[in-house]
């Protein structure tokens, strides 16, 4: 039987809470038995979106590639500004191809998200995600969101890092289970 893939995005430009919070959460989907991985935007060259994708050639073409063969999508970011980082939105843009084409529609959405402040400005940024499932056709499966502020710190509430390797389990039973019912079906 092939292994579920699911992938992780990382929408922080630096080492920090949505790196530690993407990981975990794949790390609960891995330790169940689906095949993981961690994709950091800001190792990636991604140029702005110019609404023809054609002419563009960059590591989003990988990247697009491996959002197509996964069935789970785990998508962080940090809160910057009661929104996505800019690193992320762009990256969202440049998948306008993926979602013209339908490439997107019926995959599985976990989002996780940090800020220092407060939930109110963090609950923004889930909404956000949110709806870019949405338009995208994707299945939301839920979201972790977290306070903290320097760099890490996320690590230091042990309860959150259940909370998201939790997230992680449910998003593999979750597709589990849509797997079976198709089979069903048939
Ligand atoms: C440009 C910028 C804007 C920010 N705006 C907000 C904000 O609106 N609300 C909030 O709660 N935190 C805000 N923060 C704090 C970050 O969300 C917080 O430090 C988070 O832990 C960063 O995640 P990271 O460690 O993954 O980079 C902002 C940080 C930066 C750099």
């Amino acid at each position: 039987m092939t292994e579920i893939k699911i992938i992780g995005i990382v929408g922080s430009p630096r080492k920090g809470n949505t790196e530690i919070m993407v990981f975990e959460t794949l790390e609960g989907a891995r330790a169940r038995g689906a095949e993981t991985e961690m994709i950091l935007l800001s190792n990636k060259n991604i140029k702005f979106c110019r609404g023809s994708e054609e002419s563009e050639y960059d590591d989003m073409n990988e990247i697009s590639k491996k959002m197509g063969e996964a069935k789970g999508i785990v998508i962080g970011s940090p809160t910057y500004f009661d929104n996505v980082s800019g690193l992320l939105k762009n990256f969202i843009d440049r998948t306008l191809p993926l979602y013209e084409t339908g490439k997107l529609k019926g995959k599985f959405l976990a989002v996780t998200v940090v800020g220092e402040a407060d939930m109110q400005s963090i609950n923004r940024v889930v909404d956000y995600l949110k709806i870019f499932g949405e338009i995208c056709e994707m299945k939301f499966v839920g979201s972790v969101s977290a306070i903290a502020g320097a760099p890490g710190s996320v690590r230091e509430d042990e309860n959150k890092i259940q909370e998201l390797r939790q997230l992680g389990e449910r998003m593999l039973e979750v597709i589990k289970k849509a797997k079976e019912v198709k089979k069903d079906v048939v």
